[in-house]
């Protein structure tokens, strides 16, 4: 992991996933330390986002480093016109990482090759979002206290959602058991099925699943991502095509949980909150202790 970007999730092994959870695990338990003092990590977000910003953030925060940036594109040279390439080969001077949200799919991957330092993507388009896969795997785990032989059901927006992409391609590799659920608008795209096929997992399409909950060991709920869309008619149609609500989750699993990458929506109804199903807000607190365990693996300090 030393030196390597995190551009996939794809680019680490299941070994390595779990190194990455251990270490996590250690910085929950001492999230305040000096590992980072004298390490400067930029944060560049041509995209928005509350989580991953400052989660980063604050995991670079609290073990002593630095944090350079901008949320907010019109404060940057793209607004004059400067090319991606121009923007990361200056700010790779000024930085020993880089964590970059861009709207196109591929960016993240075009960043690592003209970076001197290594590239995190924290989310590329509708293609994939691995550091959220990292911290949705820690609270896989430390909820189900295993992460083998799962039965994970995604609703929503699989077409769009790349959480639910990268999702699927780190808990293939725990045997997981898939349950899709969405509109046929917003299906999980044929190449992420052909990945299971390959890999031998087992998964089924459904359009409801009030009548199957009962078989979750977690259900990762997803918002419509309004702005992958083309045609705003059909996000008017399918916007709403799911909400949880807690008469859904009288018969399940006592250990299921509800995991959601927010921000939420109409999805989950706010009485779900208090349900003792929600896992979604310490799913976000988990994001630092993960964050801080990608960020130091990858600077080579742990
Ligand atoms: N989960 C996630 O990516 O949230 P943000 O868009 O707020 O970063």
């Amino acid at each position: 992991m030393k030196n390597k970007s995190l551009i996939s999730i794809n680019d680490y092994t299941k070994e390595e996933y779990i190194e990455i959870l251990d270490l996590a695990a250690e910085f929950e338990n001492n999230p305040n330390q000096d590992i980072l003092k004298g390490y400067v990590v930029a944060t560049l977000f041509f995209e928005p986002s509350t989580r991953t910003r400052l989660s980063f953030e604050s995991a670079v925060n609290r073990l002593g480093g630095k944090v350079i940036g901008f949320s907010d594109t019109n404060t940057s040279s793209s607004t004059k016109g400067e090319t991606l390439r121009d923007t990361i080969r200056t700010v790779s001077n000024y930085c020993d990482l880089i964590v970059m949200r861009h709207p196109l799919e591929g960016s993240s991957r075009f960043a690592s090759e003209i970076s001197r330092v290594p590239v995190i993507n924290a989310g590329d388009g509708a293609n994939q979002h691995p550091s959220q896969t990292l911290l949705d795997l820690y609270s896989i785990r430390k909820t189900q206290e295993t992460l083998e032989n799962l039965n994970i059901f995604l609703v929503g927006d699989l077409k769009y959602g790349r959480t639910v992409h990268s999702l699927l391609i780190a808990m293939s590799q725990f045997n997981a058991t898939f349950y899709f659920i969405s509109p046929d608008e917003l299906k999980m795209p044929e190449e992420y099925k052909l990945y299971l096929d390959n890999m031998g997992i087992s998964y089924n399409e459904y359009k409801e699943f009030a009548d199957i909950i009962q078989q979750a060991d977690i259900v990762y709920m997803t918002r419509v991502q309004k702005e992958r869309f083309s045609d705003p008619i059909e996000y008017e149609r399918t916007k709403n095509a799911y909400v949880l609500r807690t008469n859904m989750l009288k018969d399940v699993k006592p250990g299921m949980k509800v995991l959601h990458p927010l921000p939420r929506v109409n999805e989950i109804h706010l009485d779900v909150d208090e349900s003792g199903k929600a896992y979604y807000f310490t799913q976000t607190l988990n994001g630092v202790y993960t964050r801080q365990a990608i960020i130091t693996k990858i600077l080579g300090l742990k």
